[in-house]
């Protein structure tokens, strides 16, 4: 159950979430054909302590093997298809001479540490304090492309504050994400994140994110309920409604951005990778990229 001041740590709430994505990485980056590298994944998930997480990273969990939870192969492949999409985002930004990365709700994402970003580059992760704590600590001895900044802050309060505190420049273009994100926030704070970003990027920025759709797969809802089952983490509660909420493509069209929406089985399609299933149950969320 979710209050409007909720606050959590890396095990308990919307943090253990940041665990969920982080193990999935760590699943994808055991497979010799991996979309992507996360070195860092396995680590995070181990140092968090939680036996069931282990239990995954190992192997060693028939409850969640696609026979006994059908569905759950659709939440791996989410995760390695948009991982993908977002690397590739922000190598397109760097490419274009973009310098300053925002990572809203930034969890165990490592991509500080695993791309490649150019020097000059400044990447600013943005989550609860104890999120970033732990992270900060468990990748104490790893070493960032560029420079990672911290931003300990809330989006449902000012955290455009906490932004321009650690040294953001909005007359500079920014590369924005926002990764499973949005449906744990309420509608109104949603709609305020649309603003606050629109308000602080200077021409040639861009914005990446991913968010539901109106239609959520069966299959995927049932893969969700048997993970709460099996980890003890309420996920379904954790989410808000999406009713009320501002259309992604739609909001920043009309704002003069150019927007290019995609989905999750034309990434795995053009990485050459079967897509589990029929395409409309990995499709319960659409991905877009956006530009100003
Ligand atoms: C599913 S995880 C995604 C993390 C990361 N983007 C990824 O894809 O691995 C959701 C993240 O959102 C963060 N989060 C949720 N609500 C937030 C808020 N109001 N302010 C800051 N961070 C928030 C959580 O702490 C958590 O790290």
């Amino acid at each position: 159950m979710r209050t409007d001041n909720d606050s959590w740590d890396i095990t308990t709430s919307v943090g253990a979430t940041a665990l969920v994505a982080t193990a999935m990485r760590a699943v994808e980056n055991r497979r010799p054909d991996a979309l992507f590298r996360d070195p860092f994944a396995e680590k995070l998930v181990a140092a968090a302590g939680l036996p069931v997480w282990d239990r995954i990273l190992r192997g060693e969990l028939p409850e969640l093997d696609e026979s006994a939870a059908p569905g759950f192969e659709l939440v791996l492949q989410s995760v390695a298809a948009r991982t993908w999409y977002f690397d590739r985002y922000f190598e397109a930004a760097a490419a274009d001479g973009i310098q300053q990365m925002v990572i809203l709700a930034a969890g165990l994402d490592a991509r500080a540490y695993r791309l490649d970003f150019p020097s000059g580059t400044t990447v600013f992760e943005l989550d609860l304090p104890k999120v970033l704590e732990f992270k900060a600590a468990t990748l104490a001895d790893a070493e960032p492309a560029g420079t990672r900044r911290q931003v300990v802050g809330d989006l449902r309060q000012d955290w455009p504050k906490a932004l321009h505190d650690t040294g953001f420049d909005p007359s500079s273009a920014t590369a924005w994400l926002a990764e499973a994100l949005l449906h744990y926030l309420p509608a109104d704070a949603q709609n305020r994140l649309f603003d606050e970003i629109d308000a602080l990027s200077a021409p040639g920025s861009t914005v990446a994110l991913q968010f539901p759709n109106a239609r959520q797969s069966a299959k995927l809802v049932a893969a969700r309920a048997r993970m709460t089952e099996v980890t003890g983490l309420e996920l379904e509660s954790l989410m808000y409604p999406m009713a009320g909420r501002n259309d992604p493509r739609e909001w920043f069209a009309r704002r003069g951005w150019r927007v290019v929406p995609t989905d999750l089985a034309s990434v795995l399609t053009g990485c050459g990778r079967e897509v589990p299933g029929a395409a409309q149950e990995i499709n319960s969320q659409t991905l877009m990229t956006a530009t100003r």
